[in-house]
């Protein structure tokens, strides 16, 4: 039997992102189908989690567009500075702040500082209209550099190392196959797969 592909709207309006969420689903055995040029208000961030954010922004796009939704909020959590920027990160250096700014205030924060761990956290909202939220997440760990380092990638890359390499060193298929919004796709692949399997069952009694 042939799989019925996930229609969805990536509710981002950062193409970088789209990018990657658009390239790992594009992997992935079940098919997906994504639907594109549809347009939803913006969203003030205004919750203190990812989760929250994420379900936020996956709301506002399945009401405007009346079609499944998939929202990613990201955070990048630093040991030393207690988990900051976490959920502020895209804010760390002010309202409207540049990658660079951002990059700029995280290297100036952490000069000096020895401990350089760190983590990225991305939390997925799956919202189908009128249906409750699906939630997951996906964390890698690493470490902050001391410089930027390598020139792909967008925001905090340069400067978050895992191994020997920071994710602007690595190819996007490289940066794809072990990063925090890539293991929070695969969650959100099996998740979904569980709650068929669920429905399956209940059609089979
Ligand atoms: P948000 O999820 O759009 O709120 O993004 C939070 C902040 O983290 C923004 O400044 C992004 O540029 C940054 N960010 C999100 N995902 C990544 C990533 O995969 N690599 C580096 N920075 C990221």
């Amino acid at each position: 039997m042939t799989a019925v592909p996930h229609r969805v709207v990536v509710a981002s309006k950062n193409p970088d992102k789209i990018r990657e969420v658009e390239a790992v689903l594009a992997a992935m055995e079940h098919p997906w189908e994504i639907v594109r040029g549809l347009d939803w208000p913006d969203v003030d961030e205004t919750e203190d989690t990812l989760e929250g954010n994420a379900v936020l922004k996956a709301v506002a796009a399945s009401e405007a567009t009346g079609l499944p939704a998939l929202a990613d909020d990201t955070g990048l959590e630093v040991d030393a500075l207690d988990g900051v920027p976490g959920v502020h990160s895209a804010r760390f250096a002010g309202p409207e702040a540049s990658y660079e700014a951002n990059v700029d205030r995280l290297l100036a924060d952490m000069d000096g500082v020895e401990d350089r761990t760190a983590r990225f956290r991305t939390a997925i909202a799956f919202v189908v209209p009128g249906s409750k939220p699906l939630i997951v997440d996906g964390v890698l760990e690493g470490a902050i550099t001391t410089e930027r380092r390598g020139d792909r990638g967008f925001g905090y890359d340069p400067v978050f190392v895992v191994g020997n390499r920071t994710y602007a060193e690595m190819t996007d298929a490289e940066k794809n196959e072990i990063s925090h919004r890539a293991r929070a796709l695969r969650a959100l692949a099996v998740a979904l797969k569980d709650s068929e399997d669920r429905a399956d069952l209940r059609e089979g009694i």
